[in-house]
């Protein structure tokens, strides 16, 4: 069970260790600082109808009730320790899991667990307008949960940072409070994490794609050999599970509601379906076009010796690494990446090793096309002939093998006059986010009422229903 009678909720038995209960006490009203400066706007005041952990078992952690977002419990919750582990794959297959960081894997572990954690804090400060524009008392509740969960993901790379790694790892910490999504000088890590989501159609679509590459980064990890980090993860996955199901209903709302306008007034061209107050089709999938592109890039090069050595030493794990059947070494095995040659696409065999990135990528691939066509089953139930489709994974990428190269959503290698041409009818315009935000001009607060351009959900939360005061404004 967690404590809740801690200042700092856990259930790492924190108070017997005062040293690193002081410091973290210490990050503490930093922590709570950036969440005043660059948490949600306006919402400091307000009680939102949360779910707060009470326990890391699978049945008994979620407990609903009004909080005041600065109030949230955030703390330190770990998957209980299974005294058996041992470290699944690479060079020190077969030994104990570690309980601590080996000298010699200490710096790139450092490194690992920053650029997760920086990815926290960065999504609550790019989603930070959107509660002044919510679709519905219901969606802001819900952009609040994550917000506070992605909150609790920094405290959850931060207690490994001070926990592990000492001096080094509390300058890190005070450094993952200090960077800015989308500032020039002190920008976050990552290249998705400092794009703005200017409105709530992006917001969906980064929660489905972009906390989806967190899940399998988090997936990853959980495979690590340093098993406290493990547990950090298998916890947080939990809590990712939400932020998905937040993005992939939201995105299939606005689809449906858009499909139901286009039925209902007969109208199939998307200026008419904009003249209607609804976001037309061709325009969700630019935004998936772009979401989607900037989020492969997450996984990195294509081909890349640090995953390699990543893999051999046991810090990062493949997606489901236990369930492969095969040597989890990798040391004979061969994977097929492209590569772009005389203005081709061609595949080409590398050692696995180096190919762990592309693997990973792949295998989140093969989770969003199955997302893709749930959407696609809104629009086929309405007989609206209109297929979303996901671009050739070089589309549009700023990383890896086809960076640099000019690359239709249909995987064709142009030149770029030829691309930037097109680039408005794959990727959202200046218009369309401008049409976009002209829907979501001020904020739906009356319980029970949705905006014109998303339908409700099937459901309300924790069973309450739609018209359930989800946010009490005070
Ligand atoms: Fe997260
Ligand atoms: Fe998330």
């Amino acid at each position: 069970m967690i404590n809740y009678t801690d200042k700092i909720p856990n259930n790492i038995d924190l108070g017997r260790d005062r040293v690193l209960q002081r410091a973290l006490e210490h990050w503490q009203p930093a922590y709570l600082n950036w969440w005043h400066d660059t948490g949600p706007t306006e919402s400091h005041a307000y009680d939102v109808y949360l779910r707060t952990a009470t326990s890391v078992e699978p049945d008994g952690w979620a407990q609903f009730g009004y909080v005041r977002m600065p109030e949230y419990r955030w703390g330190i919750f770990l998957q209980p320790r299974d005294e058996k582990r041992e470290v699944n794959f690479g060079i020190h297959k077969g030994d104990p899991a570690w309980q601590e960081v080996p000298g010699e894997y200490r710096s790139t572990l450092r490194r690992v667990i920053v650029t997760q954690g920086d990815t926290e804090p960065a999504s609550v400060e790019q989603q930070r307008m959107l509660g002044l524009s919510c679709p519905s008392l219901y969606d802001l509740r819900n952009i609040f949960q994550v917000n506070v969960e992605e909150g609790r993901h920094l405290w959850a790379m931060v207690y490994l940072l001070h926990r592990y790694f000492g001096r080094d790892g509390r300058e890190e910490a005070e450094a993952l409070l200090d960077r800015r999504s989308g500032d020039t000088d002190n920008p976050r890590i990552l290249g998705a994490f400092n794009e703005p989501t200017p409105d709530w159609l992006a917001f969906f679509m980064f929660t489905f794609f972009t906390d989806r590459d967190g899940k399998f980064q988090l997936c990853a990890l959980a495979e690590s050999a340093f098993d406290p980090l493990a547990r950090t993860c298998r916890f947080m996955l939990t809590e990712e599970a939400h932020h998905m199901f937040v993005g992939e209903t939201g995105v299939t709302r606005i689809i449906q509601r858009t499909c139901d306008v286009m039925k209902e007034n007969k109208v199939e061209d998307p200026s008419d379906v904009r003249a209607l107050g609804v976001i037309d089709l061709p325009t969700i999938q630019r935004y998936l076009n772009f979401h989607y592109s900037v989020t492969l890039d997450l996984y990195g090069s294509d081909v890349s010796s640090n995953a390699a050595n990543y893999y051999t030493s046991g810090l990062k794990g493949r997606f489901e690494e236990t369930k492969i059947n095969d040597d989890h070494l990798l040391s004979e095995a061969t994977y097929p990446v492209s590569e772009v040659v005389g203005g081709k696409i061609v595949v080409k065999q590398v050692s696995a090793l180096t190919a762990l990135n592309e693997r990973l990528r792949e295998d989140y691939i093969r989770e969003i096309e199955s997302g893709v066509s749930r959407w696609q089953r809104v629009i086929d139930k309405a007989g609206i002939p209109f297929r979303l489709t996901l671009p050739h994974k070089g589309f549009h990428r700023a990383i890896g093998n086809c960076a640099g190269h000019f690359i239709s959503p249909e995987g064709e290698v142009l030149t770029e006059e030829a691309w930037k041409n097109h680039q408005h009818e794959w990727l959202p315009a200046p218009q369309d986010h401008a049409y976009v935000q002209s829907l979501m001009s001020g904020r739906v607060v009356e319980p029970g009422k949705f905006a014109n351009w998303i339908a409700p959900p099937g459901r309300g939360i924790n069973n309450q229903p739609l018209n359930f005061e989800y946010v009490r404004f005070n």
